[in-house]
């Protein structure tokens, strides 16, 4: 049975936490997109190319190959052969994934990598245009939100935990700032699609976010 799942939804509202752990208790195979748009954002930063820059964005993608590999069943992204999974991770990627992902071509360069990993295996795959763009026929749909003080709160708490010094109020102006940017892009901005089922994670933990997408599954696949 052919079965896909797409998670959309603003940073921070744990799209990629839940999405693994779906894809695990379902023998999916998770992709996470962002990493790509932040793989993307990688090689620029360290070029010294303004992710802005549609032009120069655009003149580097004969020089860029992404690879994803499964290790252990967790996604790798290579840059040109090199893993570069670990240093993705940083604020500033993200800024620049979210800059960069604004330019079409961009969009379209990385939709079709997706569309062609989704066609033949069962995937639960996150990121912002999934389930309007990338997987528009996907058997679930569901955009995971949480309020930007909780989404701040959480980003703090994992920044205390790794002994990085942060700010509240900071981190929830940069959430703000990145939410806009990505929902109010020209190229396939963030959307809540009207076949999505919507999750506000605020109030839930872990588990219970699991538990409501895969009794949605299993009702979906029961009927
Ligand atoms: O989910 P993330 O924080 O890793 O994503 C980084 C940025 O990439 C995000 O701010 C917007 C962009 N992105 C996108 O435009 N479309 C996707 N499918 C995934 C990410």
């Amino acid at each position: 049975m052919k079965y896909n799942i797409a998670i959309d939804g603003p940073a921070g509202a744990g799209k990629s936490t839940i999405a693994k752990k779906v894809a695990e208790k379902l023998g999916f195979v998770y992709i996470d997109t962002g990493a790509m748009y932040r793989a993307m954002a990688y090689y620029y930063t360290g070029k010294g190319i303004n992710c802005e820059d549609k032009d120069a964005v655009i003149a580097e993608f004969d020089n860029i190959h992404l690879g994803l590999k499964y290790i252990d069943g967790v996604q790798h992204i290579f840059l040109n052969g090199e893993d570069i999974s670990g240093v993705i991770r940083t604020q500033e990627v993200g800024e620049n994934a979210s800059r960069v992902s604004a330019i079409a071509e961009v969009r379209a360069k990385l939709v079709a990598i997706q569309q062609d990993i989704a066609r033949n295996i069962n995937v639960v795959m996150d990121g912002r245009d999934i389930g309007s763009v990338v997987l528009p026929d996907a058997e679930l749909k569901i955009y995971l939100t949480a309020s930007v003080r909780v989404r701040a709160l959480r980003r703090f708490k994992e920044y205390q935990e790794k002994g990085i010094e942060a700010d509240l109020a900071t981190i929830e102006k940069e959430i703000k700032d990145r939410d806009y940017r990505d929902m109010h892009r020209d190229a396939s901005p963030l959307v809540c699609v009207p076949d999505a089922v919507v999750v506000d994670t605020s109030d839930m933990t872990v588990d219970e976010v699991m538990d409501r997408i895969i009794s949605l599954v299993e009702q979906d696949t029961d009927e």
